[in-house]
C-alpha cells in the first residue's frame, strides 16, 4: 500500500522540523527525514510472514559488504537471487517511488540495492560508511525501512553520526528513515528478539547533499507560497530559481 498523503505543505513542514540541528562546523548536510506508514499493518504482516516462511533463504551479510565493512557486519540477508526477494523488493521500491515526500526531498533517479536484513541477539553492524558505487548505481541517499515495532526487539538502533553527536533511530513498523549516504553510521547490537528491516539506496538527480537540501527548502517554500497566495510573482521567481538550480546541479 502506498502512503495515503498527497505531497503537501504540512508534510514538508513536518519533514523540515525533523531535520537535525544545523551543524556548527561545516555546512555538510545531515538532512534526514521520516516516511511514516509506508506499509499498512496487513501488508507488513504478509511481508514478515513471507520473510519467516520456509522458502526464505538467508545468507551472511558480509557477502554484500565493502571490504572495509566486512569485519563489522554481523547480520543475515534474504538471498537476493531468490524469487521471493525479487517480489518483495519490487513491492518496497514501488511504494517508495510513489511517495511524494521522497520524490521532493531525495530527487531519485533510481532506487537500488534493496536488501532484507535480520539481526538476532549479538548481531549488528559496526561503524561504517556505505559504498559510493554499487551494482545498481551511485548511493547518494540511504534508507532503512523498519519491518517490526521497536517492542519486538531490544538494542538494534540505527545510530547516525553528525557533528552534533550520534542519534538513535528506532521507528515504528512500516516507517522509514532516509538520510545522506555520506554519514557514518552503525547498527547497535541486538540484545533480545529479532530485528527485521529493509535497507537500500537512492541515486539522486543531485549527488551533493547540501545542494539537495537547498532545493528541498526552495521547493517547500514555493509550495507554501502557492498555498497562501496562488501563482504570485514571488512564487514564479522561487520556481525559476528552483528549476534553474536543478538544471545546473542535476544529472
Ligand atoms: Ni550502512
Amino acid at each position: 500500500m502506498t502512503h495515503g498523503h498527497s505531497w503537501q505543505v504540512a508534510e514538508a513542514t513536518v519533514a523540515r522540523m525533523q531535520l537535525a540541528p544545523v551543524p556548527l562546523i561545516t555546512f555538510a548536510s545531515t538532512m534526514r527525514f521520516q516516511l511514516d506508514a509506508l506499509l499498512d499493518p496487513q501488508g507488513l504482516d504478509n511481508l514478515l510472514e513471507d520473510l519467516l516462511s520456509a522458502q526464505a533463504e538467508w545468507r551472511p551479510g558480509q557477502e554484500s559488504a565493502g571490504w572495509h565493512a566486512r569485519g563489522v557486519k554481523h547480520n543475515r540477508q534474504l538471498d537476493r537471487g531468490s524469487p521471493l526477494h525479487q517480489r518483495l523488493a519490487a513491492r518496497v521500491i514501488a511504494t517508495l517511488e510513489a511517495h511524494p515526500l521522497l520524490q521532493a526531498a531525495a530527487l531519485p533517479v533510481r532506487i537500488h540495492g534493496l536488501l532484507f536484513s535480520r539481526c538476532g541477539p549479538g548481531e549488528g553492524y559496526g561503524r561504517h560508511v556505505d559504498n559510493a558505487f554499487m551494482a545498481g548505481g551511485r548511493a547518494d541517499v540511504s534508507f532503512t525501512l523498519f519491518l517490526q515495532d521497536p517492542s519486538a526487539y531490544s538494542g538494534g538502533g540505527l545510530m547516525l553520526e553528525s557533528p552534533a553527536g550520534e542519534e538513535e533511530v528506532r521507528l515504528a513498523a512500516g516507517s522509514a528513515i532516509v538520510y545522506p549516504s555520506t554519514l557514518l553510521h552503525r547498527v547497535a547490537p541486538v540484545t533480545g528478539g529479532e530485528r527485521f528491516v529493509a535497507v537500500g539506496w537512492i541515486q539522486s538527480r543531485v549527488r551533493d547533499a547540501d545542494q539537495r537540501e537547498l532545493l528541498f527548502d526552495l521547493d517547500t517554500a514555493r509550495r507554501q507560497l502557492f498555498q497562501r497566495e496562488g501563482k504570485s510573482e514571488a512564487f514564479d521567481l522561487i520556481s525559476r530559481s528552483y528549476s534553474n538550480l536543478l538544471r545546473r546541479w542535476g544529472d
